[in-house]
């Protein structure tokens, strides 16, 4: 227990001085009596939550259970607004602000008088920015996963958020079904607040937070409108201010075997390859080296076991939740996990995970019967990616994992819609689709335009799959042959900005290969002829962006944020 004195806020409250005369004089006219907050650790509520957010709606709400923990502890909890991401509503991209919201996060928390943090978030990009930022700011933290919606329903049904919406839009397109089922739908895909309800990249993520140790045990898979997420709420709360206490920081849980385990986590479930670059960005803050690399190691050893869209065939998260969540998930794979790490609940994850079971074998697997034996995620590297580039190969057809075939290249996102379909292009099913153009300075922001569309006469023909390569992302939701991140992106110079049309590619998932059968003579020719693209931001936030992100290899970190060395306190010195 830390005496008032030892609290870095004290600082502000509890000196002589001026300063902090006139910081009690505020908090009185902030209503609260001396007694009330004096001399008790002041835990910051950092709050995402939005109108325009349909994910975290429900965070208003849910403060106040987070209140309700801290008071109950003897700590004094403050909410403050920070910036939402909404993965459906803010363009280009919310990958362009996650490093704007994680740069809020670590600001917040270093400028007021703040002991410790509880983080809320859980739409796709929220979860890493706002890990990032208390990582960065070093104090410790508990972070409140959103949770699910419920699964929709449509006559009978039960519908994907995402995946399904892009089902029926495809009926609807092919006559299947009209306005008025389409006027249906839109009131059954979505039908709670919470975030997307497959394993996309949300629940990649809040599993991934979970696995780290940075939230109560079994949070991360809680439907958002479930009395239990009250629960997880107010014990998040009574947990800061323990933490706090015993000045367990999150440092001290976000450690090299932590982020083991996350990746580990990750690649099991088969979740988003968007988990990638984010793990990536959130390990460089606490200063973990984690790479590419990793992760193809780790592949290679996790069999995937969770049984839910779209990396599973079947269940949503609200199953996955009762048939025993992450705890239960995890109890499958001790021997692959650092068991003597502490988490904010726990000195280990040994202890969290005592008595942790699966409760239904078809949504969580057995070792003997998997998803599938290895991890979902490859990473390729060759002279078309220098420094790396992924595939989701469990969700590729098998026989493109090894394939050669001439490139069809599309200088932009535009460009490819307008004329995938031309006949002239000559595309066919072996042909390499290329996508440049997309990356984190090209899209900006990476957009997730990582699953080409294929042309009509192929679909026509019964093709459901090609290799297609691109310097985007994908939804979480998505599959196929899709290369993805490729670094450096051809904006910058990467190789992918030399290939032409008709150049043979070959993809070599087995052995982790991506060539471009071009001879180097002639690619330093194509390079000398090369002039860069004009930066798609002169000024503001864009340009800040553009100056200082990294590539999809070190996360797509501000490089002024991903930087070692230390930051003063407000107070020291
Ligand atoms: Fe927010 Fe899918 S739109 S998680
Ligand atoms: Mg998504």
């Amino acid at each position: 227990m830390k005496s008032p004195e030892e609290l870095r806020s004290h600082q502000w409250y509890g000196t002589d001085g001026l300063r902090s005369f006139s910081h009690r004089a505020r908090t009185r006219q902030l209503g609260y009596l001396p007694e009330e907050h004096l001399g008790k650790p002041v835990v910051a509520i950092l709050n995402t939550w939005s109108d325009i957010n349909p994910c975290h709606v429900h965070l208003r709400d849910r403060a106040q259970a987070v209140k309700r923990g801290v008071w109950q502890a003897g700590g004094f909890p403050l909410e403050f607004p920070v910036s939402t991401l909404s993965e459906t509503f803010q363009k280009p991209t919310p990958m362009l602000y996650r490093n704007l919201l994680a740069l809020e996060t670590e600001e917040l928390l270093r400028s007021y008088p703040v002991d410790g943090a509880v983080l809320m978030g859980g739409c796709d990009k929220s979860t890493p920015a706002l890990l990032m930022g208390a990582a960065s700011a070093g104090l410790p933290a508990v972070f409140v996963p959103a949770g699910p919606m419920l699964p929709g329903h449509w006559r009978g049904e039960t519908l994907g958020s995402g995946t399904d919406m892009w089902k029926y839009w495809d009926d609807k397109r092919a006559g299947v079904i009209g306005d008025c089922e389409m006027q249906e739908l839109e009131s059954g895909l979505a039908r709670s607040p919470g975030h997307c309800m497959t394993m996309g990249t949300a629940s990649t993520l809040t599993a991934a937070a979970e696995a780290l140790g940075v939230t109560v045990p079994g949070a991360s898979s809680i439907p958002a409108v479930d009395s239990g997420h009250d629960r997880m709420a107010a014990k998040a709360g009574m947990t800061i201010v323990d933490l706090i206490h015993k000045d367990r920081r999150i440092g001290d849980i976000l450690t090299a075997d932590a982020f083991e385990d996350a990746v580990t986590t990750v690649l099991g479930l088969g979740g988003s390859t968007n988990a990638v670059i984010h793990l990536i960005a959130m390990a460089g803050r606490a200063g973990v080296k984690l790479t590419l690399d990793d992760f193809d190691r780790i592949a290679r050893t996790v069999p995937v076991l969770a049984n839910v869209r779209p990396g599973g065939r079947t269940y949503l998260m609200e199953d996955f939740h009762f048939a025993g969540g992450l705890p239960g998930f995890l109890s499958r794979i001790p021997d692959l996990l650092h068991l003597d790490r502490p988490t904010v609940c726990h000195d280990t994850l040994r202890d969290q995970l005592a008595g942790a079971r699966v409760h239904d074998d078809d949504v969580i697997r057995t070792r003997d019967n998997p998803v599938a034996a290895e991890g979902g995620v490859a990473v390729l590297r060759g002279n078309l990616c220098p420094d790396g580039a992924v595939i989701k190969h469990i969700a590729a057809e098998p026989h493109l994992l090894r394939h050669t075939g001439p490139a069809v290249v599309f200088d932009d996102y535009k460009e490819m819609q307008r004329t995938i379909n031309d006949p002239a292009l000559g595309i066919t099913a072996d042909t390499v689709l290329v996508l440049r153009n997309a990356g984190p300075k090209g899209g900006p922001g990476m957009p997730e335009y990582g699953m080409l569309p294929l042309p009509d006469h192929l679909l026509k023909q019964g093709v459901r799959d090609m290799v297609r390569i691109s310097d985007a992302r994908m939804s979480g939701t998505s599959y196929g042959a899709c290369v993805l991140h490729v670094a450096p992106e051809s904006h910058v110079g990467g190789p992918l900005a030399l290939v032409r049309t008709g150049d043979p590619i070959t993809l070599d998932v087995e052995n982790r290969t991506l060539t471009l059968d071009v001879d180097d003579e002639e690619l330093r020719r194509r390079r000398a002829e090369w002039t860069p693209p004009p930066a798609r931001y002169e000024r503001g936030y864009g340009a800040l962006y553009l100056d200082q992100i990294t590539q999809a290899d070190t996360g797509c970190d501000f490089e002024f944020l991903a930087r070692p060395g230390a930051v003063q306190d407000p107070y020291a010195g």
